[in-house]
């Protein structure tokens, strides 16, 4: 597969061909997600909820995103790499935001950086697109900051938080972001926006006139036991399988079924003749 670039979005933005994201979080589901030719893959904050075992992303740290995003990186070669700078890394300064920036290219191999909201977070993506690195933006429903929303809840939906949405993704456009997650929006206000826009939107709950979307690994295969928000649509129910599966081997060690004779190793006959001697 040929790579695909900052210039494979856009092209894909003018050719009216949706980009599909997905996230991923390890070495396997990178290999899944190469495999079944996505175009951007997301080493999500999410992680710290889906594999890590969080109550929200906020906890999650520089040092967890790098260790996630390395084993993605090693599972991944053909899909734009964009990694999650989590809760706390780059909200301080711009310097704070370009060096954490720097460590998700340098440590973990990422092609791109993503931040959320608006508001001061546009200097801070400008300051980190200056020091050559890509940045993708997120606004709407941004779980780092959920509790200042007043939960996780939808975004935009009157008409004063909508004008400031408006406002947010044309910053981070004109800072320079090469594209915007718009998350838990309504419809009508994504269609506004996209018409002031001319970077490639990813949506997530954005409705369906974005340039693509992106969905969480474990809530489309259905590997994820929390609360799954209306906008995820299940394609498989992979936890169901695994859980299936361990407890067949329960059931197998218990019973004696597991191992047979085709999972054993044997000693030829007069090797064991002579270990008894
Ligand atoms: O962390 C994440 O998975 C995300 C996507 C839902 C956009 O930010
Ligand atoms: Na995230």
């Amino acid at each position: 597969r040929t790579p695909f670039g900052l210039a494979s979005m856009a092209e894909k933005k003018a050719s009216g061909e949706p980009i599909v994201m997905v996230t991923a979080y390890d070495f396997p589901s990178a290999q899944v997600a190469e495999e079944a030719g996505v175009d951007v893959v997301l080493v999500g904050d999410s992680g710290a909820m889906t594999v890590l075992g969080y109550p929200s992303t906020v906890p999650a740290t520089v040092e967890e995103m790098l260790m996630l995003c390395s084993a993605v990186r090693r599972g991944l070669s053909s899909p734009l790499l964009v990694g999650d700078l989590p809760f706390g890394s780059y909200e301080v300064s711009d310097e704070q935001a370009v060096r954490t920036a720097q460590r998700f290219v340098k440590e973990a191999g990422c092609d791109a950086v993503k931040l959320e909201r608006g508001g001061t977070s546009i200097q801070r993506a400008k300051a980190i697109v200056e020091s050559g690195i890509p940045v993708m933006g997120h606004i709407g429903l941004t779980p780092q900051t959920a509790t200042a929303l007043g939960g996780y809840k939808s975004q935009g939906r009157d008409a004063v938080r909508a004008r400031e949405l408006v406002a947010d993704a044309e910053g981070l456009e004109a800072a320079g972001c090469f594209s915007i997650v718009f998350e838990a929006i309504p419809s009508q206000l994504t269609d506004v926006i996209m018409k002031r826009l001319s970077l490639p939107v990813i949506g997530i709950g954005a409705g369906p006139s974005t340039d693509g979307q992106v969905l969480v690994f474990h809530d489309l295969l259905g590997m994820y036991a929390g609360h799954a928000a209306k906008f995820v649509k299940r394609y498989a129910e992979i936890r169901g399988q695994m859980i299936a599966g361990v407890t067949a081997y329960t059931d197998d060690v218990r019973n004696g079924r597991y191992p047979q004779p085709e999972h054993e190793y044997t000693m030829r006959d007069e090797e064991v003749v002579k270990l008894r001697e």
